[in-house]
């Protein structure tokens, strides 16, 4: 034991990505990063925890793992949503007393904020009596905490705060018979436990920090909200080794200059993860928006060339959001593509499409695509919206007004049909459209692959479920210019066919 022991002493630890070597080194073996190995030294082995201080009770018996069927009953695990229905519905329907979720996001996204409103809401004097929710915080003192409150109008709201960094001071604190419903600790990388000689922020020390925490909410059954920061390029910082431990993540994003925050739950052993919830950031907090599409859609000019409204999905619920094009003439041997919100190799083969297939010309230009508003989009559904921003941006013609365009392209520019279109259809409908660009429904009557030599706009078709909206099925790209930019559509078909013989003669 005291060999083993003498052994643990030197231990180096890669900050970037956990891996633990037995000597240093400029540089991690495992993942290539710079400077990023650190010594720890664990000043005594825990190997039963923090959390034993005081209590007689809870001692089991070693040497034996005892099985059960699947067969029996569970009952459903049960939750308490907090009232904010936003962030419920991205935890999938509230918290799971027990588990644990880890809230991510950069320094001044608003993670504390939203975990203020949320341990309010939770203690809302209308709700149960039971103990007050708790608010650990290792960053800001009591004060500034109460003040924050108070200027959200959460004076009333039954949440005790404290501020501390040691893990065994707070476990101690929380392991009680009544222990809180839930427990809010802000941040992660404040924490440290007093078996490991690292600085907090560490990965030794967050990983250790949370596992103690994370083991008391699995005992006393509270719900614990655990806070990390995110480094720039998007990683949790340390905490990347914490997503395995923790039941929920969720990430809390927003542009800078943008009041719109956007919750997305990246895992979730107890809900759906492709949920979002959508905040605005005001003088007063975060307020819910409960329909995000007219949120994005606010700022939009409908007479510009280059803009496009996209009805997308984002988890259960449609989006519509204006997709923005710039093409603009290059001096650059490689002119410059960049992308905001969007796959950046997803633009590139959308661009390859539009050229080879429908002789549309971007050599020379450099190309500008921007998701407006500050939302990330995953879904290849955007395709048809990408492609029709940027070919109303090189011809100069606006898309017509009242016009949401979705559906999948294919590489021979074909168009494909997406999940979901009833859905988007009836969101459209809903905030006023008029028009929706479409790829042509499964198995139905217009389901033409005819690859655009027929006049666009035979698809044409007004269903009952979607009053006033016009719907224009497209099987292909070339319908596309067609119905956006007729007047240059013969044009780009020549130089599409001519480009199509040269290649084979
Ligand atoms: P905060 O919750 O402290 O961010 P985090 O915990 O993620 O670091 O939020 C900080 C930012 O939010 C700060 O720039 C000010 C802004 N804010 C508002 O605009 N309105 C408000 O009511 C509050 C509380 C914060
Ligand atoms: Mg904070």
């Amino acid at each position: 034991m005291k060999n083993s022991l003498a052994k643990l002493q030197h231990r180096y630890v890669c900050q970037a990505c956990g891996t633990v070597t037995t000597r240093w080194g400029g540089r991690c073996d495992a993942c290539g990063e710079w400077n990023s190995i650190v010594e720890e030294i664990p000043r005594e082995a825990a190997p039963g925890g923090l959390g034993k201080a005081g209590g007689n009770s809870g001692r089991r018996r070693a040497g034996r793992v005892e099985f059960v069927g699947l067969e029996g009953s569970t009952a459903r695990e049960p939750r308490s949503p907090s009232g904010l229905a936003e962030f419920d519905r991205v935890c999938g329907g509230g918290l799971v007393p027990g588990s644990t979720v880890l809230i991510g996001g950069e320094p001044g996204v608003g993670k504390s904020t939203l975990l203020m409103q949320v341990a309010a809401a939770l203690g809302d004097p209308g709700r149960a009596p039971g103990p007050p929710i708790a608010y650990i915080s290792g960053e800001e003192a009591v004060e500034q905490l109460r003040l924050r409150a108070h200027r959200l109008g959460l004076g009333a709201a039954r949440v005790e705060l404290a501020t501390a960094t040691s893990v065994r001071d707070i476990v101690a604190s929380l392991d009680t018979a009544e222990p809180p419903p839930a427990v809010v600790a802000d941040s992660v990388q404040t924490l440290y436990v007093d078996t490991l000689e690292s600085a907090p922020g560490t990965v030794s020390q967050v990983r250790a920090s949370a596992q103690e925490l994370i083991r008391l909410a699995k005992r006393r059954g509270f719900a614990l909200l655990l806070v990390g920061h995110v480094t720039k390029d998007g990683q949790l910082a340390g905490p990347k080794v914490l997503e395995h431990m923790v039941d929920t993540v969720l990430t809390f994003e927003g542009e800078r200059g943008h009041p719109f925050r956007i919750l997305r739950a990246s895992k979730n052993r107890y809900g759906p993860t492709d949920e979002i919830g959508v905040f605005e950031m005001g003088d007063d907090g975060l307020r819910e928006v409960a329909n995000p599409s007219a949120l994005f859609l606010a700022e939009r000019r409908g007479d510009v060339a280059g803009a496009a409204v996209f009805a997308g999905i984002e988890g259960t619920r449609p989006v519509l959001v204006e997709i923005q094009a710039l093409a603009s003439p290059s001096p650059l041997a490689t002119p410059r593509r960049a992308v905001v919100g969007w796959d950046s190799a997803r633009l590139a083969m959308v661009l390859a499409v539009l050229e080879a297939r429908c002789g549309l010309v971007f050599t020379g230009k450099e190309v500008y695509l921007n998701v407006a508003g500050g939302l990330r989009i995953g879904e290849p559904a955007a395709d048809l919206a990408v492609a029709a921003a940027l070919i109303s941006a090189v011809s100069g013609e606006p898309v017509p007004a009242g016009t949401v365009v979705f559906g999948e392209v294919g590489l021979s520019g074909e168009v494909r049909a997406v999940g979901r279109s009833e859905a988007r259809l009836k969101e459209a409908a809903k905030l006023g459209f008029e028009r929706a660009i479409s790829p042509p429904r499964r198995g139905g009557a217009s389901d033409r692959r005819d690859r655009g030599r027929k006049k666009a706009g035979n698809g044409d078709r007004e269903a009952a479920a979607h009053p006033g909206l016009k719907i224009q099925e497209i099987a292909h790209l070339n319908d596309l210019i067609e119905i956006l930019a007729p007047q240059a559509a013969g044009r780009m078909a020549r130089r599409a066919a001519r480009a199509a013989e040269a290649e084979f003669s």
